[in-house]
């Protein structure tokens, strides 16, 4: 039997070139080994968006556009909707008891996020217990492998947590899963923060039109000690080199720039003329896909009531194991 793969994304805007690096790169890669199932994590996306449902909702369909449009094959992934399978919000319910709140704020992607979103004075509590809700979309269907960011791994550590647990109190009925992350493991944004991120705005979208593209590359940040083309300058660390270290097919154009970066004989303008078009050749045919993809609703529709199917079934099979073990299977 196949290992099994979960993994998942909120629906809350467009996947960019991080995603594309830390993550669905290695789903795309995996879905044939192994039986994948890829999670809309719609109910983790209102727990900080529960005043804007209607966003939510806009991004399920942008989700699956951005998953099929870089190659992630329906007929070998299940993609599914986290919402319409009710036994995960039931198997969080039972994690709860399992974890402290003190464990749960200790989290660092969540204490970094609470910053973030501004929750420091009131915190919903929906939010604060989201990585065990997580931990509960990681384990229903007894996933071993967690393709995710970098910014992910906290939350499989507390899933294994959780697991260990559970297993000790009530019975082995859950694997401890691993988590999986990209080659590049942190790509950073176009503003040079260390993280490309949707709500940090510093994002090249899979989706972003050739303009768009352009506008992104030309304003990018560079070696902010380099004035003069003329100056030799940094290329560890400098997002141009990292995007094209990244995306750039031809390495011997890649490390000519480098070369020439570091002696101070190359201009900024260069060095990112090629990195747009290198960027421009990854993505023209995810947005092909995507465009002729976005026709067609009724079959996106059909991937995802199919994909949820079949998961809600797998999901009462665990339900079931788990209510035995937690002695609650009274008839
Ligand atoms: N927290 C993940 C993110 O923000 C999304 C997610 C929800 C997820 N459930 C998951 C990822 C389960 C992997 C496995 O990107």
């Amino acid at each position: 039997m196949k290992k099994r793969i979960l993994t998942g994304d909120r629906p809350t805007g467009r996947m960019h070139l991080g995603h594309f690096v830390g993550s669905l790169q290695n789903r795309v890669n995996l879905q044939d080994e192994y039986d994948q199932f890829v999670m809309i994590a719609d109910v983790q996306a209102l727990t900080d968006n529960f005043d804007n449902p209607e966003k939510v909702r806009n991004n399920v369909r942008e989700l699956v556009l951005d998953y099929l449009s870089v190659g992630i094959d329906p007929n070998k992934t299940t993609i599914f909707i986290q919402s319409l399978i009710p036994e995960i919000a039931e198997l969080t319910v039972f994690y709860l008891n399992l974890v402290t709140l003190d464990r749960v704020l200790r989290n660092p992607t969540v204490k970094e996020e609470i910053k973030q979103k501004g929750f420091e004075k009131s915190l919903p509590a929906g939010f604060a217990m989201y990585p065990v809700s997580q931990a509960a979309d990681i384990t229903f269907l007894n996933a071993n492998l967690v393709p995710v960011g970098e910014d992910q791994l906290p939350m499989i550590e507390q899933t294994r947590e959780i697991v260990r647990k559970f297993n000790s109190l009530y019975g082995e009925v859950f694997v401890e899963p691993e988590a999986l992350i990209g080659d590049i493991k942190r790509l950073p944004g176009i503003d040079g923060n260390s993280k490309m991120g949707k709500s940090l705005g510093n994002a090249i979208y899979l989706s972003d039109t050739e303009n768009d593209l352009k506008k992104k590359v030309m304003s990018m940040y560079t070696d902010p000690k380099r004035i003069h083309p003329t100056d030799p300058g940094e290329v560890i660390g400098n997002p141009v080199f990292v995007y094209h270290d990244a995306f750039n097919s031809d390495k011997n154009e890649v490390n000519d720039l480098k070369e020439r970066y570091k002696k101070g004989t190359v201009g900024d303008v260069e060095v990112k003329e090629k990195l747009f078009t290198a960027l421009n050749n990854f993505l023209m045919p995810i947005r092909e896909r995507r465009e002729d993809l976005s026709k067609d609703t009724e079959r996106l529709d059909q991937i995802l009531i199919e994909g949820t199917k079949k998961t809600k079934l797998l999901a009462e099979e665990t339900m079931k194991k788990v209510r035995k073990v937690m002695k609650i299977d009274y008839f």
